[in-house]
């Protein structure tokens, strides 16, 4: 079965799929993202991840390049032909097709949308959250409006990289005085002594990561308390227990921090309570 993307307009083989020279997302990363996990048969958090996709539009001012309604139903349709049972939904925004000029190109330009999606293993993921990853620590390089969700990411492709090099599966990054912002494709979190979940405040300096905001309901159904504030690496390293989320991992244990093993080395309960709770309790759409 070959896969398909929805390109303009268009549902059209993965292996054709194009778009053009003068696109804005390619020649100026002028563009915005989401993923969105699918989890057996239905896109989580959908209504989330499209008011978040709005926000990061209209911080560009970038317009919608089809109704909501309509972007809905090509999520929906991009799932089902590619029989995505689990996997990952990537939608992309960008401001559109233009001759090279930095400045924004007339009003009538109309912004370009593609829609891919793929298949991903939840055994291989659990086998991964069973075991728990590795994070290194890069100091932070980013730009400052890090909230948008912009397709400009070298930084973080760096980051991520620098971390594979150095054998472990995420980097975060840290700001000048030692406190964690995120992670390249992850927001952070830590469990200290007394059981208390700890992620640094959304309001700068991060993405605001729909797992995260999702977190917060199933904290309140766990009866788990969360405090929003910064951490330093060093206070990971001490934690009861640290983890990651993310579209793309749910919630991720995190066991090593710069080579530093995280408590007993072995992926947290609390942890383990929150990834287990999560399908439940986010909002599931059907994709057919
Ligand atoms: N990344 N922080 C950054 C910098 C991210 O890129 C992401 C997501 C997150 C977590 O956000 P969410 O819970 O909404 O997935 C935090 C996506 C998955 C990616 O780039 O593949």
């Amino acid at each position: 079965m070959s896969r398909i993307a929805y390109v303009n307009g268009q549902y059209v083989r993965h292996a054709d799929a194009g778009i053009h020279i003068e696109d804005r997302g390619y020649q100026f990363a002028d563009g915005v993202y989401e993923v969105c996990e699918v989890a057996r048969g239905n896109i989580m958090d959908m209504t989330r991840h499209l008011d978040r996709l709005d926000r990061s539009m209209s911080e560009l001012k970038i317009g919608w390049p089809m109704a909501r309604k309509a972007l809905v139903t090509v999520i929906k349709e991009v799932v089902r032909r590619n029989r995505v049972h689990n996997g990952l939904v990537y939608l992309q925004v960008t401001r559109g097709v233009a001759r090279r000029d930095h400045v924004f190109p007339s009003a009538t330009t109309t912004p370009a949308i593609v829609v891919t999606a793929k298949r991903t293993d939840p055994a291989a993921s659990a086998a991964r959250a069973a075991k728990g990853i590795k994070v290194i620590t890069v100091p932070e390089n980013r730009w400052e409006r890090v909230d948008i969700k912009s397709i400009g990411l070298l930084p973080n492709v760096m980051a991520r990289q620098q971390a594979k090099e150095q054998g472990a599966q995420e980097a975060w990054f840290v700001d000048p005085d030692g406190t964690v912002k995120e992670g390249a494709a992850t927001n952070a979190w830590i469990v200290t002594k007394d059981g208390t979940l700890v992620t640094r405040p959304a309001e700068t300096g991060i993405l605001r990561g729909i797992t995260r905001t999702t977190i917060f309901d199933v904290a309140k159904k766990l009866g788990l308390t969360i405090e929003e504030r910064g951490f330093s690496v060093e206070e990971a390293r001490n934690a009861k227990e640290a983890f990651m989320t993310a579209a793309t991992t749910v919630i991720m244990p995190i066991v090593e921090i710069d080579g530093h093993v995280v408590a007993n080395g072995h992926p947290g309960a609390t942890t383990l309570s929150l990834r287990e709770a999560f399908f439940d309790i986010a909002e599931k759409t059907p994709s057919c």
